[in-house]
């Protein structure tokens, strides 16, 4: 049987990271993954050996000049083809579960809704990486623009979160458009961690359950 694929998604901020370790901590001590059974937590961009190089030239600020947009579309474009070839499918083809750190729903905020790139050219590019394996279930952590700010002021921002407000609230209405569009299980990420977790808890439950 194949494993299962989970996507957290959500603007800079939101609390991914804290959510995914919560979460994996419950799972491996539940007998929801078969007992022959792992769990992968991975990320994008670089979730491989090569995509840690192509976050590092997507991300970092001290680049002598800024990818321009397309290219830039396209390297989170190469991160994903790579990761899904030799992360995702395997690990769901063993039966293991994933749970990825953003996936391409990110593409779809950051780069639509976010540079305003063309939706359909992104549709494509998106078909092209993934092949047609798509989450079982995403997760949008909901947080305002204004909090995500709060919450990283004393951080150093990488350089898409250095793109300011604007940007940043065109990214989070992509979240919430796409959470409608594409069903996501979206969650106020301002209630507290317990009241968070027990929500990601039961649509986890109720995941295999439906199965
Ligand atoms: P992330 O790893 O969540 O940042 P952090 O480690 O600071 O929590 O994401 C890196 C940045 O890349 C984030 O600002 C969102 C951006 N991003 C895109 O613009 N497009 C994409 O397709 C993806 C996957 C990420």
């Amino acid at each position: 049987m194949k494993g299962k694929f989970i996507v957290f998604e959500g603007i800079d901020g939101s609390g991914k990271t804290t959510q995914i370790n919560q979460l994996s901590e419950w799972l491996i001590g539940t007998d929801l993954i078969p007992e022959n059974n792992q769990l992968v937590i991975t990320r994008e961009p670089g979730g491989t050996k090569l995509g840690k190089h192509i976050r590092s030239l997507l991300l970092n600020t001290s680049i002598e000049k800024s990818p321009d947009p397309i290219t830039e579309l396209l390297l989170y474009a190469a991160d994903r083809s790579q990761h899904v070839n030799e992360i995702i499918i395997p690990t769901i083809n063993k039966g293991d579960w994933v749970i990825s750190d953003r996936f391409c729903g990110s593409t779809l905020a950051y780069q639509g809704y976010g540079r305003k790139l063309d939706i359909n050219l992104i549709k494509n590019l998106e078909t092209i990486a993934t092949q047609g394996i798509y989450p079982d279930v995403t997760f949008l952590l909901d947080i305002p623009v204004e909090e995500s700010i709060k919450r990283r002021i004393n951080r150093k921002d990488d350089r898409i979160e250095k793109e300011g407000k604007e940007f940043l609230s065109n990214v989070a209405l992509g979240f919430k458009t796409l959470s409608k569009d594409r069903k996501w299980k979206k969650i106020s990420a301002i209630n507290s961690k317990e009241k968070i977790l027990s929500e990601i808890q039961s649509e986890i439950k109720q995941l295999i359950k439906n199965k």
